[in-house]
């Protein structure tokens, strides 16, 4: 198996490394346009194999795409992070641009990729790449939920003091404030969360999921990498090893939830061949305000992206 991930800043780097670390593919390539710099952090990864005990090769390569030739699965977390005060929207102009060039070539040296996207504006950036690579909507998604959740379990879990290996939730929605955390499908070692947490408390920990990048941005004056990082590789080994995982993913909608021509996150099995089946909850009437709420503020943002003629 052979996994390229694109762009080796913070988040595309910490990425390679889970993947190496894991073993999840023999062959990870790490691409920059920066000269050397992907070259560097593989060889730096690859320096910690003797250390960590594992044999996946770490290769970095100076925008040669032909070192990616047949990826099975690409990871994109190329364009520019967030500075404080910027939302991921203020990025979509010069990200666009970045996330459609790089989209064309990585589906001209790995045409059976399944294609990852990181870069923000989330949901619109996973629709930039849609339109550019032109292939099935089960094999070009965004990663987003997996991280959001972890950020609404890690907080949970501290909350609780319990194991965060005992959290399970769904969220649903854009990777933005309107993000939807669903309590209703919380659960804390199969007790639903609503009888351990009062609703005030945990209206609390929802709103700071909701900002939980932003949170990170403030602290560090840049995005966050390591959540980001491993939720992407988390994907990755889904899909490279088959195991029908169970994730929300931001994908296509044609006609899940009543909405079409739309990116969002869903819940999702993720398998070899990517999106295998979107699941469709019974959403009360509460939650589906709140995710026709995030659908309009993703919608407005694709709109932007309508107007500079990505696919054409
Ligand atoms: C975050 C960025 C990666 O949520 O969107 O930290």
């Amino acid at each position: 198996m052979k996994v390229t991930v694109v762009g080796a800043g913070n988040v595309g780097a910490t990425c390679a490394d889970v993947l190496a670390h894991k073993e999840v593919a023999n062959e990870i390539v790490l691409l920059d346009i920066k000269e050397g710099v992907a070259e560097g952090k593989a060889l730096d990864i690859w320096e910690t194999s003797p250390i960590n005990l594992y044999d996946s090769r770490t290769v970095g390569s100076t925008n040669d795409y032909t070192k990616t030739k047949d990826s099975d699965v690409v990871v994109i977390t190329s364009g520019l992070p967030r500075k404080p005060g910027m939302s991921r929207d203020d990025l979509i102009s010069k990200n666009a641009g970045i996330v459609k060039m790089v989209t064309e070539q990585v589906i001209e040296h790995s045409p059976n990729a399944k294609i990852i996207i990181v870069s923000n504006p989330l949901d619109v950036m996973t629709y930039c790449a849609y339109l550019t690579a032109k292939v099935d909507r089960s094999r070009v998604f965004g990663m987003a939920g997996v991280l959001d959740t972890a950020r609404y379990r890690s907080f949970l879990a501290l909350e609780l003091n319990v194991s965060p290996k005992d959290i399970q939730a769904v969220l649903m929605g854009g990777h933005g404030d309107t993000m939807v955390p669903l309590p209703r499908y919380t659960t804390v070692g199969g007790i639903p969360v609503t009888e351990l947490i009062e609703k005030e408390k945990l209206d609390e920990i929802i709103e700071r999921t909701k900002f939980g990048g932003g949170e990170i941005v403030k602290l560090l004056g840049t995005s966050a990498w390591y959540a980001p990082g491993a939720a992407a590789a988390q994907m990755v080994e889904a899909i490279v090893r088959d195991q029908k995982r169970i994730f929300p993913v931001c994908a296509m909608l044609e006609g899940e939830y009543g909405m079409k021509d739309i990116f969002l996150g869903v819940p999702v099995v993720l398998g070899k061949n990517g999106i295998e089946k979107i699941i469709e909850l019974n959403l009360n009437d509460d939650e589906k305000a709140l995710l026709e709420e995030s659908a309009e503020a993703v919608r407005n943002v694709m709109g932007v992206l309508d107007n500079m003629n990505v696919g054409a």
